[in-house]
């Protein structure tokens, strides 16, 4: 049985053009789905999968997510003089414990390989990783990592979040070739990273939960960059399959949301709003109210 995985790679250096001018002084990763700020998901979900040990691979501007990570004593203190107890539980949930959260730098954005290479010195040779993408935010009863790292307690190997996506949408994904099969893992063949439009090998598109072996990394470190100047993920992960190990697909049980959008943001804005425990039903009614109403809410 595979070692299981407790350590887990958040690329985070992007500069979150998409969302100009809000990302112009904070980073993309702290801004808010209702109540939490987006890396907060990933983190919530890397820990309820296992994960121990976090690695950031940051960039210049991203000082906001270490002290978001960090303690907050004026900030304690001045919750319990007020009795706030409730919140002192959401503070915890922001606390890394000392030595478990690392971060590195990625100097320049040569991609989401380049990104997770810059990871390599705090991993272990013989150690299987995870590679969360905080832009995916995924809704699950289970959540998505702990899905597969159970799966993949059984496969070995290096394993793919993926998800079935509109045939005119896979260019704008990795994108699997798998052999054909019904169940949650399908064995992988290739994959291909953003196919021109009507070339992808199927519609399985790579979504941003990743279970890759130490050999991804000694592959990335040979990789060159690709025709757009990005050394990507996908071109090692397409590696491993070339050379004979295994790589599998895994059809997580889930909504995901791409949070790396405005439209994607707003519709997980929609959806997380109306699960809220607290305003959830206020919102609900909202929106039924406005559902109706002709013309838009507020003046443009
Ligand atoms: C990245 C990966 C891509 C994957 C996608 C999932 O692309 O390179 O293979 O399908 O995340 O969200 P990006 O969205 O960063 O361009």
């Amino acid at each position: 049985m595979p070692r299981r995985v407790t350590k887990a790679v958040f690329p985070i250096a992007g500069l979150g053009t998409r969302f100009l001018p809000a990302t112009k002084s904070i980073p993309k990763e702290i801004m808010t789905l209702v109540d939490r700020p987006l890396i907060q998901y990933a983190i919530d979900e890397a820990r309820a999968a296992g994960i121990t040990e976090y690695i950031f691979v940051t960039s210049r501007g991203k000082s906001a997510l270490e002290d978001y990570f960090d303690d907050a004593p004026e900030l304690e203190l001045a919750v319990r003089e007020k009795g706030r107890t409730e919140l002192l539980q959401e503070l915890d949930r922001t606390t890394m414990k000392s030595g478990t959260i690392a971060y590195v730098r990625q100097h320049r954005p040569l991609g989401l390989g380049h990104a997770v290479w810059c990871a390599r010195q705090l991993i272990s040779p013989n150690e299987m990783f995870a590679v969360i993408l905080p832009d995916d935010v995924i809704a699950a009863e289970v959540p998505c990592l702990q899905q597969m790292i159970e799966a993949h307690e059984e496969t070995g190997g290096c394993m793919v979040a993926t998800m079935e996506v509109s045939p005119d949408a896979t260019s704008t994904y990795g994108v699997l070739d798998v052999d054909a099969g019904t169940g949650p893992v399908v064995a992988v063949r290739g994959l291909i990273e953003k196919p021109d439009p009507g070339t992808a090998p199927s519609n399985l598109a790579v979504i941003g939960r990743y279970i890759l072996s130490p050999e991804v990394l000694t592959g990335l470190a040979r990789n060159e960059a690709s025709a757009d100047g990005e050394i990507h993920l996908t071109d090692a992960i397409a590696n491993e399959v070339g050379s004979g190990r295994k790589v599998y697909g895994y059809r997580f049980d889930g909504q995901r949301f791409d949070c790396g959008s405005k439209a994607g943001f707003l519709q997980a804005t929609v959806a997380f709003g109306l699960a809220h425990d607290e305003l959830g039903h206020e919102f609900a009614e909202y929106l039924k109210r406005i559902r109706t109403k002709d013309g838009p809410l507020i003046a443009k």
